[in-house]
C-alpha cells in the first residue's frame, strides 16, 4: 500500500455499505468529471463549467472550516462515489444545512445516499449538538425527495419558481429534521441496516 492509499484507508464515519472519508487532491479529478455531468448538474445550483483549478481552491477552502464538514462518500470496495457535507453550522441556533452529490451515476438508487446521510445525521446530531437540520430539492428531483425522507425529513416548504433549470423555472422543496424525530429512525435505522 503506497502513501496515498494508505491516506485514503483513514474513515471519518463507518457504515454498513459506504464510508465518509475527508478529501484529498487526488479526488478533484472524479469531483471535476462529475460537475462537468450534466446529468448529475441538473439536480444541484451549479450551472457554470467547473475546472480542475477552481475544485482545488474550493477543496482548499472548505477544509477545515468550522462551520462546515465536508466528506467523500466511499464503497466498502473502496470506490469514491460522492461528497456529502453539512453545511452553515450555527452553535447558536444549533442548527446546520446538508448537501449530497453522488456523482457516480452508477450508484445511484442502491441505498448509498440514504445511509451516508444517515452517518452524517448521527454525527450532527449526536457530536456536534445540532438539533435541526435543513436540506432542499428541486421539485423535479423526486428521488432526493424520496431519500431525504427516508432519513426522516418533512417538507417544511416550498419556494415557488426558485430554480431555473432546462428554460424553465421549478420551485424548491425545502425539508427538515429535528433530532427528537429522527432518533426513532435511527434506531430502526441501526437495527436493520447498519448491523
Ligand atoms: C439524490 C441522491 C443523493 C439519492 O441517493 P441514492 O443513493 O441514489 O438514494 P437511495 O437509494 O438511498 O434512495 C432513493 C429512494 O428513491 C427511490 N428512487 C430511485 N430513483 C427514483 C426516481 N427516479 N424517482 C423517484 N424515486 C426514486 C428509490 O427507490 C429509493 O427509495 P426506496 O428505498 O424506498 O426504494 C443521489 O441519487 C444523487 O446524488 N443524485 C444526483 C445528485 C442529486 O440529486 N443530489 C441531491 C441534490 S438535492
Amino acid at each position: 500500500m503506497n502513501e496515498n492509499e494508505q491516506k485514503e484507508k483513514v474513515y471519518f464515519l463507518k457504515g454498513k455499505n459506504v464510508n465518509l472519508r475527508h478529501l484529498n487532491e487526488d479526488d478533484v479529478p472524479v469531483m471535476t468529471h462529475w460537475l462537468n455531468d450534466s446529468e448529475v448538474t441538473q439536480y444541484i445550483t451549479i450551472n457554470h463549467p467547473m475546472t480542475l483549478e477552481q475544485e482545488l481552491e474550493y477543496l482548499k477552502a472548505n477544509i477545515g472550516r468550522q462551520d462546515k464538514i465536508l466528506l467523500g462518500i466511499e464503497t466498502l470496495d473502496g470506490v469514491y462515489i460522492g461528497n456529502i457535507s453539512i453545511d452553515k453550522i450555527n452553535h447558536v441556533d444549533r442548527t446546520a444545512t446538508t448537501g449530497i452529490i453522488i456523482g457516480n451515476k452508477e450508484y445511484w438508487g442502491k441505498g448509498h445516499g440514504t445511509e451516508a446521510k444517515m452517518l452524517l445525521l448521527n454525527y450532527a446530531f449526536n457530536t456536534l449538538n445540532i438539533r435541526k437540520i435543513h436540506s432542499s430539492a428541486i421539485s423535479f428531483n423526486e428521488r432526493s425527495v424520496k431519500y431525504q425522507k427516508k432519513t426522516g425529513a418533512v417538507v417544511e416548504g416550498v419556494l415557488k419558481d426558485q430554480i431555473y433549470k432546462n428554460g424553465k423555472y421549478y420551485d424548491q422543496i425545502m425539508l427538515s429534521i429535528f433530532k427528537e424525530d429522527w432518533l426513532p429512525i435511527w434506531d430502526k435505522f441501526q437495527k436493520e441496516v447498519l448491523t
